[in-house]
């Protein structure tokens, strides 16, 4: 049997992994080797993947129990912790939705929740030409690279991640009662150490509506700063997609964003599946 591959993506962060196949259950060193590779470089790349529904869920189960999106439109119909992501309507033909999905904005999965997701991952069923990329931006980095006395200000932080303002900010379908009592607003450091790792990273996006015990506006202001210094072109990895890539990412050192394309030309369909995480400190 080969060797499996691991061969870093030439900037701060992410990996290839190579001569591997996902389908197949994984032994106890190929699971430690990555997840240990995801620790260290945040995302991973698998090309070249043949999986089932099933055998996505079978793998995402390999790295912890899976979670279910509150948002019913993000529900697989086979299975329901499968969300298929896709711009396609009922007769396979690309289009534009009609408000959009908040997927385009910066986050971290779940952050309104108190056990936010871990890890992510998509598996590529068709990918566009043009666009689409999912693009990573490294908070290991941009808290690393803030003057001290910054760092150790936002230390002292608290921000309140809320799913009802995410929606309103990124202009998608407003939440129904159900889920907005399902994710009430959230508290959460700014900066938070990484369970696995130990390291510092600043913990904002899109889902990050205002901060405890600072003005409303004066703290989406400074949230609004933030996100942009965090998610300069240095922080940032792009992935551009290849059918059959499977992709697996770090949610709590990491924000990500799908990159836009033309909607009513190009096809992008990707199965994503989650690993719960646990309560931040
Ligand atoms: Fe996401």
């Amino acid at each position: 049997m080969t060797d499996i591959l691991v061969t870093d993506i030439p900037k701060s962060m992410g990996a290839t992994v190579l001569n591997f196949d996902a389908a197949n259950p994984m032994s106890n060193d190929t699971r430690t080797l990555i997840i240990h590779a995801l620790h260290d470089r945040q995302f991973l790349v698998f090309p070249n993947q043949t999986l089932t529904q099933a055998q996505q869920v079978a793998f995402t189960q390999q790295f912890g129990p899976l979670e279910q999106h509150i948002n019913a439109d993000f529900q697989g119909d086979d299975i329901a912790q499968v969300h298929v992501l896709s711009n396609l309507d009922d007769n396979g033909v690309p289009t534009k939705p009609e408000a959009p999905t908040g997927t385009e904005c910066w986050h971290t999965d779940k952050s309104y929740t108190p056990t936010p997701s871990f890890a992510t991952l998509l598996y590529g069923i068709e990918a566009p030409a043009v666009g689409g990329e999912t693009l990573f931006a490294n908070m290991y980095a941009a808290h690393d690279a803030l003057p001290e006395a910054d760092q150790r200000r936002y230390a002292e932080m608290t921000v309140v991640h809320s799913w009802e303002q995410s929606r309103l900010k990124s202009g998608s379908r407003p939440p129904s009662e159900q889920e907005k009592h399902a994710a009430p607003p959230t508290p959460h450091p700014m900066v938070r150490t990484h369970p696995a790792t130990g390291r510092k990273a600043l913990y904002i996006g899109t889902h990050a509506s205002h901060i405890d015990d600072m003005l409303i506006e004066e703290g989406r202001a400074l949230l609004d700063e933030l996100l942009t210094y965090a998610t300069q072109d240095q922080f940032v990895v792009a992935h551009k997609w290849r059918k059959d890539d499977l992709v697996i990412w770090d949610n709590p050192s990491l924000l990500h964003r799908g990159a836009t394309y033309d909607e009513t030309k190009e096809k992008r369909v990707l199965h994503r599946t989650v690993v719960r995480g646990g309560p931040t400190f």
